[in-house]
């Protein structure tokens, strides 16, 4: 049993997906708290870098679960290669997605750490989040439909035998982990936010 926990950790295209799901509702639900800070930015200032940090955690389980399928699929690992590449609109958006993301996040990052008077990466950290925009919510809306398949089976005890899946302990784990995580970059943030929050 501990062996297949392992195996489903490891090879399993379903579970791989599942933590990808999970992550995903997480990162949903924060991204909203993280927008509705923007038309009062003056006074929530705190919160977005708060929320912004935090968002870190789940964002690195993300890239790891969506790159883990990546590798696994050019790999040329038969399970991964059976279940097939995501749709081809959201394959081909994939990468400008990651790109954005990580430009919108590194902008916000570096202007925690530089403070309020550099206009130019204030600007950068505006674009960037103009461009991501737009990419998140094709992304959004094209994965909408299936995330509550993925996000739920793993939270229900009395599952059916067909949505039980081996390793939902150690996969809601990873997510607390990761929540964890940004949780301590999110007190991490605002402890040097200083310069921000005078
Ligand atoms: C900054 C935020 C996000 C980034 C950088 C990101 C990135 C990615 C990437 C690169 C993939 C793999 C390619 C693909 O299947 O399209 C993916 C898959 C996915 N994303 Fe996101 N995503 C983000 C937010 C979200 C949100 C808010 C949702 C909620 C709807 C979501 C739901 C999903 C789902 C359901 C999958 C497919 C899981 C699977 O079947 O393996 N993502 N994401
Ligand atoms: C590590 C994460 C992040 C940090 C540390 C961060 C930090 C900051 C800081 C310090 C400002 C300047 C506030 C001001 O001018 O008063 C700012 C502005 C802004 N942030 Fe972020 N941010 C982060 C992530 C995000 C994310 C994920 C989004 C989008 C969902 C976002 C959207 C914006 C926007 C649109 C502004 C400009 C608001 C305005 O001037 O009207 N940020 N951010």
């Amino acid at each position: 049993m501990r062996h297949k926990d392992k195996f489903e950790i490891v090879d399993g295209v379903a579970g791989n997906a599942r933590i990808t799901g999970m992550v995903s509702v997480v990162l949903l639900v924060l991204l909203i708290a993280e927008a509705a800070t923007i038309p009062l930015i003056g006074q929530l200032r705190g919160p977005h870098i708060f929320i912004g940090m935090l968002l870190l955690g789940p964002l690195a389980l993300k890239f790891f679960s969506t790159g883990y399928r990546f590798a696994r699929y050019y790999a040329h690992t038969p399970a991964y290669v059976s279940h097939g590449p995501p749709a081809l609109g959201l394959r081909l958006l994939a990468p400008v997605l990651v790109v954005t993301t990580v430009a919108l996040f590194a902008t916000g990052v570096a202007l925690l750490i530089v403070g309020p008077d550099n206009g130019q990466l204030q600007f950068l950290h505006k674009l960037s989040f103009i461009v991501w925009v737009a990419f998140i919510s094709v992304h959004l809306l094209g994965h909408l439909v299936e995330l509550p398949g993925l996000a739920m089976p793993d939270w229900r005890r009395s599952a059916p035998e067909a949505v039980r899946l081996a390793g939902a302990g150690p996969r809601i784990l990873l997510l607390t982990s990761a929540v964890t995580g940004g949780l301590v970059l999110g007190f991490l943030g605002l402890a040097v936010a200083g310069s921000w929050l005078s």
